[in-house]
């Protein structure tokens, strides 16, 4: 496999060419970004990918320049922003440079909201290189930063004129961090493409492009519909509701594909309660989460936290507590108005490590 191309939707209409293969950062970013003629490039990247993969992209892209910044989400803020601003004006950026993000969602958030800000806006290239970020963040143009109220408070939407996923990188990413990727990819079979589910039910996660490319995919097609979230975008917060408040009480010590992953739990857990799914459903799910050793509960968590944590996220944002379900495999929908009792009784079984006939906790779930 060289590459494929796929084109994913850009919010200002048109599309957005994604490269996706082997091998990409050594001399298919390079010489793209050669073709484009910028007067300069920075790629921004952190303290890890740094010295494993950002050097020497550095010395391959003519008149570069390489913006690293500390590793996690507690730096995406605007603090960080305007540090790049300032890195970037005294490098001498003008409107004809290029920002390239070369990093997970992080990176890829916190870059894009440079791109979209400084000078009024700067050309983006998404390189992502953890499967969360290959899978969903670097796609749908979403891009911002995080306020100490809360995450992903300030942002916009910018569209990068590519996306360049490299496959190879992932040969160093962290397991709990391929994992995180993971739920995402599963949540997308759930949303949009039972086959892609049946893969990971039958366990089949290699090779990745297998499962990477139906991914982005079903987010493609939600976005083609639906680029601002006005409506249908909504279903790619499957099991978000849940796995926000579950992010919140653990004070994010649990990271955000983990609590998804029981936030998918949760939501065919739910749907069966609703009548909405069949208990089978509910079952495949659960199985699968087991299967992929993603986590299906929150260790020490009570139900009221995490009930409270929901209340408080519907407050802030000014709107009913919404739920993505799904009624079969593949087959989504929204409900709203559901029953406290109904509601903790769910929670309840999250919270609870130790009342599930067909569960275990997987060994992921004790590190976390
Ligand atoms: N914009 C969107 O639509 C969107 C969607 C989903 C998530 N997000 C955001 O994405 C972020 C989470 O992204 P993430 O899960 O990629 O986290 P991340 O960016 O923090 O990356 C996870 C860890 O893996 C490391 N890493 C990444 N690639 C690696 C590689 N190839 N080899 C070795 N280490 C590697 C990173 O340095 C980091 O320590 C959150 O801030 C979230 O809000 C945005």
């Amino acid at each position: 496999m060289e590459h494929v191309t796929l084109n994913v939707p850009a919010t200002a209409g048109g599309t957005i060419p994604l490269y996706l293969g082997y091998d990409l950062l050594e001399t298919f970013l390079p010489s793209f970004l050669r073709q484009k003629d910028f007067s300069a490039v920075f790629i921004v990247t952190n303290e890890t990918l740094a010295p494993l993969y950002g050097e020497r992209l550095q010395e391959r892209v003519e008149n570069s320049h390489l913006l690293v910044v500390p590793d996690g989400e507690r730096y995406k803020t605007l603090e960080t922003a305007a540090w790049l601003y300032s890195r970037l004006l005294e490098l001498g950026a003008d409107r004809k440079s290029a920002l390239v993000a070369l990093g997970g969602g992080v990176i890829g958030d916190l870059t894009g909201f440079v791109a979209a800000t400084f000078l009024r806006g700067l050309p983006l290239i998404q390189a992502p290189t953890s499967l969360l970020a290959m899978a969903d963040a670097s796609l749908g143009s979403k891009v911002g930063v995080d306020l100490p109220q809360g995450k992903n408070l300030v942002g916009a939407f910018k569209d990068a004129i590519a996306i360049v996923s490299d496959l190879s990188v992932l040969r160093t990413l962290p397991q709990r961090e391929f994992k995180n990727g993971l739920a995402e990819i599963l949540k997308a079979g759930m949303i949009g493409d039972a086959e892609l589910f049946a893969r990971l039910e039958r366990g089949n996660v290699e090779p990745v492009e297998e499962i990477l490319l139906p991914a982005i995919k079903v987010k493609a097609n939600i976005l083609a519909k639906d680029p601002f979230e006005h409506g249908e975008r909504a279903y790619l917060n499957l099991g978000h509701t849940f796995g926000h408040a579950i992010e919140a009480v653990s004070q994010y010590q649990i990271p955000h594909g983990q609590a998804v992953a029981i936030g998918l739990r949760a939501a065919a857990l739910l749907a069966e309660r609703l009548g909405i799914a069949s208990g089978e459903v509910r079952a495949r799910v659960e199985r699968t989460l087991l299967g992929l050793g993603l986590a299906g509960a929150v260790g020490g968590a009570r139900a009221e936290a995490l009930l409270q944590a929901m209340e408080y996220d519907k407050k802030r944002q000014r709107r009913r507590l919404r739920f993505v379900l799904i009624q079969e495999i593949g087959v989504p929908l929204i409900v709203s108005e559901v029953p406290t009792s109904l509601l903790l009784e769910v929670l309840e079984v999250i919270c609870d490590q130790h009342s599930r006939s067909e569960w275990a906790e997987p060994e992921s779930v004790r590190d976390a």
